[in-house]
């Protein structure tokens, strides 16, 4: 039986393929490539040794979606695919209603036309919104979302409960991600943003190889331990191997549930500087700026239910977190040197 991957040449897409293949599973990827390359997959495929049925297309198409579930024996579905930058959100909604809420009614509709009952999707931590109390935990209704993205993410789980609920046969898990950096240990895969990264990770490390002249902090402001905002980081491939523990789970659940997927534990954005700059070797030149527009001052997750009924939890701290950011930046400068434009 395979599993169709959406999104799979994507930042955490790719690393969730190279664990599932990993563990012998046959796998499908779609993706449109309008914020990755096949060259993430072509490394997958050097570092396992195993190939991955890659279909260049888009959730939104039907007609494709029939095309993988008639030409494949596809057993679940793990859906990466969707638009990501909160920014850009709130400039192009509709593009992002449209990518991530329309292209996942249209993958719900064909899984049901082919019999395909188990599907994991990609939510966010942003789910918990402005007004949630932390940390996080999955009892706490989602709502009040502070971006066009959130608010997608939001609607897709409902849509998903409100699924699962009219098909009984339909299990589905939402996995809320708290913020994923890191790469693989080898180097080879990675997060590769286009153009100048909005996140802090990616951001820091383009500061250590001289790319962007310095860090610029957010607001020094906060009510927390040093003023800067306080997160629940979470290594990628600790992130990947909660899919596949997840999928595990999908056989045996019926219905809805919905698991954080973080550390439990927050660091703010003076720790995460020092912590790099620890593991590089590398002084990271910064300026407290104000506020960024919807930024919320402090969260991270409850990650006891994701222990308690999957048997998961990370094993990866902070040092290996900058080790393999600071070693996959150094080997690909360019990251995977592509991209399209969108
Ligand atoms: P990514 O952009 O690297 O991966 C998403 C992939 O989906 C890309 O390869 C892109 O080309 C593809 N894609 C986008 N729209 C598509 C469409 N309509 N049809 C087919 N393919 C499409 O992002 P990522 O960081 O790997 O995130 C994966 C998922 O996890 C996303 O749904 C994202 O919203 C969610 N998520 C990410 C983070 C994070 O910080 N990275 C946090 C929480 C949730
Ligand atoms: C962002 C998204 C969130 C998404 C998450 C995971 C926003 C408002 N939220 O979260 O929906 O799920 O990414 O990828 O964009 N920072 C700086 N300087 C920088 C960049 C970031 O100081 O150049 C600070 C931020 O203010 C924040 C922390 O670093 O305190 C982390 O920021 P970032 O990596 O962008 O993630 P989030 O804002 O938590």
């Amino acid at each position: 039986m395979t599993i169709l991957v959406t999104g799979g040449a994507g930042y955490i897409g790719s690393h969730t393929v190279l664990s599932l293949l990993e563990l012998n599973k046959d796998v499908v990827v779609l993706d449109n490539l309008s914020n990755s390359s096949e060259e993430s997959l072509r490394r997958v495929k050097q570092l396992t040794g195993k190939e991955v049925i890659f279909y260049e297309g888009d959730i939104q198409d039907d007609t494709c979606l029939k095309h993988i579930f008639d030409c494949h024996k596809i057993s679940s579905v793990i859906h990466f695919a969707g638009l990501k930058a909160v920014g850009e959100s709130t400039h192009n909604p509709l593009e992002y209603y449209k990518n991530n809420v329309s292209g996942t009614l249209t993958l719900l509709d064909e899984m049901r036309r082919a019999n395909v009952h188990q599907l994991i999707f990609s939510s966010s931590a942003t789910v918990y919104g402005a007004n949630s109390p932390v940390p996080y935990v999955e009892t706490t209704p989602i709502g009040s979302t502070t971006s066009p993205y959130g608010t997608s993410k939001m609607f897709i789980e409902h849509i998903l409960q409100d699924f699962a609920k009219a098909e009984p046969q339909f299990s589905t898990i939402a996995l809320r991600y708290f913020n994923p950096v890191g790469a693989h240990e080898s180097g080879l895969i990675g997060e590769d943003p286009n153009g100048i990264p909005n996140n802090l990770l990616p951001y820091i490390a383009q500061v250590a190889i001289g790319k962007l002249e310095k860090l610029g902090v957010f607001g020094g402001d906060y009510p927390t331990r040093d003023g800067t905002g306080v997160r629940d980081y979470i290594h990628v491939m600790d992130l990947a191997e909660g899919h596949c523990i997840a999928m595990d789970k999908l056989r045996i659940l019926r219905g809805f549930r919905a698991y954080n997927l973080g550390s439990g534990v927050g660091y703010s954005v003076l720790e995460m500087i020092q912590a790099f700059e620890k593991a590089s070797g590398v002084t990271i030149p910064y300026q407290i700026l104000p506020r960024r527009d919807g930024d919320l001052p402090a969260f991270w997750a409850d990650a006891g239910l994701a222990k308690m009924e999957l048997g998961w939890e990370v094993s990866r701290g902070i040092n290996t977190m900058m080790r393999d950011t600071w070693n996959w930046q150094n080997k690909n400068p360019k990251g995977y040197h592509h991209h399209h434009d969108r």
